[in-house]
């Protein structure tokens, strides 16, 4: 008996040990913490990628194109860093309309990513106030990005001196993509200005197409068709200064944008509000529509779908009475909770290397944030944007994130979308008119 009561007791103290042991090979790897969530890094117990650290990159990019360009760059940063896997934690919803919120509860609850996507400006800094973010100042130090960087996207990502960002492209968002077989068939050109835009329309609805293709599910899309229409009434100067809070939005040329946007209403597609961006631009590509007012990740994704630019499709900038480039940027962020540093920086870095910004933005439809890229080899749409973002008058974009404090963009994203149904311009305007307080901060 005695012996067996040894027996048992030398199994369990085995037992014990190989338990402590497994659990120890699975967790620690110098830097403790956990694996799989993200916020600490750790190595796979077992078989390919044992030394491996894991991080996770949060963004909003899942659609075709801007998940083409997510993709290979990660190829790339894997194939430099083969002793780090990253996780692509996207969340899908156009405009970061569920990202965001995964984000949030990530931060708050101690699970952050290693790295995320934001907007360039009040949408990424809106973390640093809830004080989540790491500084990229030594980073942009160490890694001579002041140098490369354009001012405005650099002061973008600053508050008192420190830099909380890394912008990694420039996307316009005052385009309209047509179906050029579609505009070819009928005769139709390039609108230039909003009667030849109705006129187009005409034509298109008279032979059974939707002229106008809107996915409005997520009301960003819909702001972001009224604010290239203002862009038209009020300017680059007027535009910016209505996203100061000190312009009163009922004025005659805001009423005549509202009825312009309303008369676009009628030219879209029956199911609108069931339909994300993609979706909507999907329609361009089977032609059943023939226009769509999209930031130029549509560029990107026409070409996941095989679309050929001025073959396929054409584009031109939303009609305006001066050259105006409306600037949506993408900043990625660095949660200070993220305990793997070393592993972070090192992402971060390619994604703000010639490599990784050239490889990025080719797929995304974008131009690289970075000034000393080649882009000699990217679409001619996107060496069109590239020359224009040279010659026109620069203006942060609201429904790009960029123009005023998130709380804003919500109110009017409400407001617009209210209007969609309710038409009623004086609601809309009083709605705007109270929510300057936020932009004042009075
Ligand atoms: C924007 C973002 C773009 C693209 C787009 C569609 O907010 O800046 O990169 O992802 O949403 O979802």
């Amino acid at each position: 008996m005695r012996f067996l009561n040894k027996f048992c007791s030398s199994i369990s103290i085995v037992l014990l040990l190989t338990i402590v042991l497994i659990g120890c090979s699975s967790n620690t790897n110098g830097s403790g913490g956990t694996n799989e969530s993200g916020s600490n890094t750790g190595n796979e117990g077992s078989g390919e990628g044992a030394s491996q650290v894991k991080l996770e990159i949060l963004s909003w990019w899942t659609a075709g194109g801007e998940a083409d360009a997510l993709n290979a760059v990660l190829d790339g940063f894997h194939a430099a860093n083969p002793d780090i896997k990253v996780e692509n934690a996207a969340v899908a919803g156009g405009a970061g309309s569920n990202a965001q919120t995964v984000l949030s509860a990530r931060l708050a609850g101690g699970e952050p990513p290693a790295i995320f996507q934001a907007q360039g400006g009040p949408d990424l800094l809106r973390w640093q106030e809830a004080e989540y973010l790491d500084s990229m100042t030594a980073l942009y130090d160490e890694f001579g990005w002041k140098d490369v960087i354009p001012e405005e996207l650099l002061q973008m990502n600053m508050k008192d001196n420190e830099i909380y960002g890394l912008p990694i492209n420039i996307h316009r968002n005052n385009v309209i993509w047509y179906n050029k077989k579609l505009f070819d068939e009928n005769g139709l050109q390039a609108p230039t200005t909003y009667d030849e835009f109705f006129a187009a329309a005409d034509v298109l609805k008279a032979k059974g197409i939707t002229p106008l293709a809107l996915g409005d599910k997520n009301p960003r899309w819909s702001t972001l068709v009224l604010e290239t229409v203002l862009l038209n009434q009020l300017g680059a100067d007027g535009i910016s200064e209505l996203w100061t809070g000190n312009a009163d939005f009922d004025t005659p040329e805001i009423r005549e944008a509202l009825s312009t946007y309303q008369k676009m209403l009628t030219y879209t597609n029956d199911n609108h509000s069931a339909l994300d961006w993609q979706d909507a631009a999907e329609l361009i590509v089977s032609g059943d529509a023939a226009m769509m007012i999209m930031g130029d990740w549509a560029s990107g994704f026409f070409a996941s779908k095989n679309m050929e630019p001025n073959v396929d499709y054409g584009w031109i900038s939303t009609p305006s009475g001066e050259k105006i480039f409306n600037v949506v940027n993408d900043s990625m962020g660095m949660p200070k909770d993220f305990t793997d540093k070393e592993a972070a920086k090192k992402l971060i870095e390619y994604f703000g290397s010639v490599e990784g910004q050239k490889t990025f933005n080719k797929l995304k439809g974008s131009i690289p944030a970075r000034t000393d890229v080649d882009v000699s080899d990217y679409s001619v749409y996107s060496q069109s944007a590239a020359q224009d973002f040279k010659e026109s008058r620069i203006v942060l974009s609201l429904a790009g994130g960029s123009a005023t404090p998130a709380a804003f963009i919500n109110k009017f994203d409400e407001a617009v979308n209210m209007f969609t149904y309710q038409q009623d311009a004086d609601a809309l305007i009083a709605t705007l008119n109270q929510a300057r307080s936020i932009l004042t901060g009075n």
